[in-house]
């Protein structure tokens, strides 16, 4: 499979890189990347990247912030800012990306466990999770050619965050299983699902 991964510096997006590459032709993606730079805020640099590369079997993304914040402090602007990267970002993705994969191939996003658990500052990041869960449902059964769409939700990644607390309640999640969730949206014949680790 030729498989894009958005992100692909990151701490999910690299060793999900690594990892797909054993088996398939990978290009990796992001910002400040010298080989492939995308930022997914601007669809025209999307569109860019998608124009130099085969027609792909599938697109990861992996990328796509929001404001972390208490809630007291949070501004209008705080909120569009993951409006445009993490929500718009990823919703841009999928109405540029369909063009660009082959017949049965598969796009997944990525949101997270702040969708449904919260977290003191976590309000700018549940606005954009939950408003991706409800678009991957209803834009999933509207691509044609057997296109697929799903998102991963994962929980906080096992060494990511500070010490080995709970994070919205749950204890982190493996790199290693969160991989085999992003694998299974892109071998699997699911679409239109959240696929939740945590
Ligand atoms: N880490 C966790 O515990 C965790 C848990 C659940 C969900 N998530 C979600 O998973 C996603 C990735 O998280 P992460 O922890 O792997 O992030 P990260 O370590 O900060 O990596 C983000 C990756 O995306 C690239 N990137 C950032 N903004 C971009 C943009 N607008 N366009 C293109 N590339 C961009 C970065 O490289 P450049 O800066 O060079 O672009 C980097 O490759 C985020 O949406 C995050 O909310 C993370």
């Amino acid at each position: 499979m030729k498989i894009l991964i958005i992100g692909a510096s990151g701490i999910i997006g690299k060793p999900l890189f690594e990892s797909l590459k054993k088996e398939h032709e990978v290009f990796g993606a992001y910002r400040s990347s010298t080989e492939y730079p995308v930022d997914t805020r601007d669809t025209a640099s999307v569109r860019l990247l998608l124009e130099t590369l085969p027609k792909l079997d599938a697109i990861i993304n992996a990328a796509g912030s929001a404001v972390w914040e208490e809630f007291d402090l949070l501004t209008e602007a705080d909120y569009y800012v993951g409006i445009k990267d993490k929500l718009m970002g990823q919703v841009n993705l999928v109405h540029t990306a369909k063009e660009f994969l082959n017949p049965n191939g598969s796009i997944t996003l990525t949101t997270g466990i702040l969708a449904d658990f919260p977290e003191p500052s976590s309000a700018g990041l549940a606005l954009v999770n939950g408003a991706l869960h409800s678009f991957v449902m209803a834009a999933a059964p509207q691509l044609k050619n057997n296109i697929r769409l799903n998102v991963v939700a994962p929980g906080a990644i096992k060494g990511s965050i500070e010490g080995e607390e709970l994070f919205a309640g749950h204890a982190p999640v493996t790199i290693e299983a969160v991989i085999d969730v992003y694998k299974e949206a892109l071998l699997g014949s699911r679409t239109g699902h959240v696929l939740k680790i945590y």
